[in-house]
């Protein structure tokens, strides 16, 4: 799989997304010999910089940032490709010579009029962008030739907005021509949550209500907001990842097996997923949130949210959420899934957890199983990547007692092939035109539909719980699951 002739053009390409991933990953992909000869780059952005310019920028990103060794003469071709458009998004000028730019480089790099838009800007300025590029004849591909918007996250605020944006973009490119981003997607481990399940035949048969218990879906980071402040306040944690990337974790997870690996059989079973989905009835007792407060991590004595440069000292966004679902399907009826994520948490770890529930029947002396757990069959997202499967076994010795024992997959134990990053992934589909690994519309609007209540009741009760920072977040969220008898795993 290797694009064909084409460009990209980044708009916000002085933004940290653009330094440390997007800039990187496409020389990554000309560094693994994935992108055409004449691949171009074009920038937008308000600095007043040169092509030169520009091009030290991308520079200095792929030495520090990219994953594959640096060599000159990869280097050299890319940079052959690179532009920068100096300009704001309301200004004419500059999309007219964005045009002539892409122009020129279909001349000179053998481009084909094949790009593609990066909107790696907030929100509020997509539906300018779009429309700029509409009324600069940008989005109209010459004839054989396509046009894509790529669109970054946060998609909306909430419903309506979401809606809005949907609506803005495809009154400018026709909807296979939009790719939205949700990097989880990209994951290699995100990827196999389908491998596991349905290239396999011993998992799929245990995978539903008979069986399940329930289903905890972590995402905790150790990190705080950094320089995000900007970004982050006022949108949260909900916002922030469980609207996209837990909730398509947890579509994965959830979904039936597609009629066929095609985007349209994938997102229709994703879509029924999201719209089963039941929003808990009593929110108070079926969701937590919380707030980092000043404490210790790795060590180090780290400042609370509250404290952090640029937010609001009385600000109520939560950097902890966590979430009860259920899913009102025949397969999942009855089974919680339980979402939650953090900053500042304990460690940096991403997975999902199937536990299963206790044998019916043990026969064994009571003692001999004091400490048994339940079955789990855990899939290491992140950063440990692999899958775990935890169950009982015999403790050698000269009498019966069984423990909990795991049996490990790792990536790195079972393969000498090295995972793409996510972006890398990403863009190379975008070029491809491969739209499995992208949210469609309808599934960004599901998930705010589920997501719309939860922060409409939290805006009307009171404020986020305080947490410890480097510890596990709220003791709320420990209640919430003692009250159904069960706890969080420890990653
Ligand atoms: C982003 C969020 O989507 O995902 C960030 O906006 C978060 O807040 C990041 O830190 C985590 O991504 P990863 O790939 O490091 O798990």
């Amino acid at each position: 799989r290797i694009a064909g002739p084409s460009g990209l053009v980044i708009f916000g390409v002085t933004g940290d997304l653009s330094r440390k991933k997007l800039m990187p990953a496409i020389y990554d992909l000309a560094n693994r010999g994935l992108l055409p000869p004449g691949f171009s780059l074009v920038g937008f952005a308000r600095r007043d910089w040169e092509d030169e310019d520009f091009a030290q920028v991308v520079h200095d990103s792929v030495k520090e940032h990219s994953r594959t060794p640096f060599r000159e003469e990869v280097w050299q071709q890319l940079a052959k490709g690179m532009r920068f458009i100096q300009g704001e998004f309301v200004d004419d000028a500059a999309f007219d010579k964005l045009r002539s730019t892409i122009e020129e480089l279909d001349k000179e790099q053998g481009t084909g009029g094949n790009f593609a838009f990066y909107l790696s800007v907030p929100p509020k300025f997509f539906p300018q962008v779009v429309r700029q590029l509409k009324d600069h004849g940008l989005a109209d591909p010459p004839k054989g030739s396509w046009r894509r918007a790529v669109i970054e996250k946060p998609f909306g605020h909430d419903l309506a907005s979401a809606q809005e944006l949907n609506k803005v973009v495809h009154e400018v490119f026709p909807r296979d021509e939009v790719f939205r981003i949700d990097h989880y997607l990209g994951k290699e481990t995100v990827q196999n949550i389908l491998a596991l399940r349905f290239a396999n035949s011993m998992f799929e048969p245990i995978w539903n209500r008979g069986y399940v218990d329930h289903v905890q879906i972590t995402m905790a980071e150790d990190i705080g907001i950094g320089g995000r402040a900007g970004y982050y306040d006022g949108i949260g944690a909900a916002r922030d990842v469980i609207q996209n990337h837990l909730l398509q974790l947890m579509a994965l997870t959830a979904m039936e097996e597609p009629a066929s690996f095609h985007p349209k059989a994938l997102v229709t079973e994703k879509l029924k997923v999201l719209t089963s989905v039941k929003i808990p009835d009593d929110l108070g007792k079926h969701t937590v949130r919380g707030q980092y407060a000043h404490g210790f991590q790795g060590g180090e004595e780290v400042p609370g949210y509250l404290e952090e440069e640029g937010i609001d000292p009385k600000s109520k966004t939560d950097t902890y959420a966590a979430i009860k679902l259920e899913i009102n399907n025949r397969r999942w009826a009855g089974v919680p899934f339980y979402l939650r994520t953090g900053k500042r948490l304990g460690r940096r770890v991403t997975e999902i957890a199937v536990v299963f529930q206790r044998a019916p029947y043990l026969p064994f002396d009571a003692a001999a199983t004091e400490e048994l757990g339940q079955n789990a069959l855990v899939i290491r997202v992140q950063p440990d990547e692999g899958v775990t499967v935890r169950f009982g076994s015999k403790v050698p010795g000269t009498s019966m007692e069984v423990r909990d024992v795991t049996m490990d997959f790792a990536y790195g134990e079972s393969f000498t092939e090295s995972s793409p990053e996510a972006y890398e992934r990403l863009i190379l589909d975008v070029l491809l035109g491969d739209a499995n690994l992208f949210p469609r519309h309808q599934e960004v609007e599901e998930s705010w539909r589920i997501l719309d209540p939860i922060e409409k009741y939290w805006d009307a009760h009171g404020k986020p719980a305080q947490y410890e920072s480097g510890t596990w977040g709220p003791a709320a969220a420990d209640e919430m699951l003692a009250r159904d008898g069960r706890s969080w795993r420890r990653p």
